[in-house]
């Protein structure tokens, strides 16, 4: 983001100064410095919106979803520094239990680290309802039927290819209770999971745009497995 908004900015900046101060070839070189520098500037502002806002909205969004009796087993895939995560825990009580998994990758969100997300647990102080394990999406090694909610944000698209995408979704379709929900966001249309949670048997309540939300790209798909 900061990458984005600087060489954004000081393209602008060069673009403005070389257009006004220049003439000919050079004067239509800084307009066109201009119009490209735009696109890592709205990019950089998209970015520091969801940042400072659009990530709340999102997750205070996704948690008020759910109607909470407090004794629910919650999974997070994706965790990262327990945006969700802690959220969730939040909302339990006396039997509630929350899960967190990753696998912590450091190209995909700064500072992500299983020792940062437990250093964010404490200080949220809800170490006694939350517990963090290292475990791919695709490949949970939970039983099935074990969550009453499972959430998942900006997760399943740092899979690269869409068989693994599709295997994610069919883990946290496997892993979810009768009875129980999920909600999963990620910044590209989720209409493909929306289609692997039908096939898995899943009902699909909605696949759509939140962008008013999240001040920016961001898709959520929710959906409930019914009871046999
Ligand atoms: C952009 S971060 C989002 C973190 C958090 N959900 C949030 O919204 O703040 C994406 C997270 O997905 C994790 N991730 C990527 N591929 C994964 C996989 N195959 N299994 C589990 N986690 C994965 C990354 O390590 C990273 O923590």
């Amino acid at each position: 983001m900061l990458t984005m908004l600087s060489a954004g900015c000081a393209g602008l900046l060069a673009g403005c100064g070389i257009a006004a101060n220049l003439s000919g070839w050079l004067h239509v070189a800084g307009l066109l410095l201009l119009l490209l520098s735009a696109i890592p500037t709205t990019l950089g502002i998209i970015m520091l919106l969801y940042g400072l806002l659009g990530k709340l909205r999102t997750r205070d969004f996704m948690v008020s979803s759910i109607s909470w009796r407090g004794d629910e087993r919650v999974l997070d895939v994706g965790t990262g520094l327990g945006l969700l995560l802690i959220a969730a825990a939040k909302r339990l009580g006396k039997g509630g239990n929350a899960v967190g998994i990753d696998i912590w990758r450091k190209e995909d969100l700064s500072n992500n680290s299983l020792d940062q997300l437990a250093a964010n647990i404490e200080l949220e102080g809800v170490e006694n309802r939350i517990s963090i394990r290292t475990e791919d999406a695709r490949s949970l090694s939970f039983p099935a039927a074990s969550f009453d909610v499972v959430f998942s944000l900006f997760c399943i698209h740092n899979i690269e290819e869409d068989e693994g995408q599709k295997r994610a979704c069919q883990e946290i379709a496997r892993v979810l209770k009768p009875g129980g929900r999920l909600l999963v966001g990620d910044y590209l249309p989720t209409h493909a999971y929306a289609s692997a949670f039908q096939e898995c048997g899943l009902t699909v309540l909605y696949s759509r745009s939140f962008f008013l939300t999240a001040l920016g790209p961001m898709w959520i798909v929710s959906a409930e497995k019914p009871y046999i």
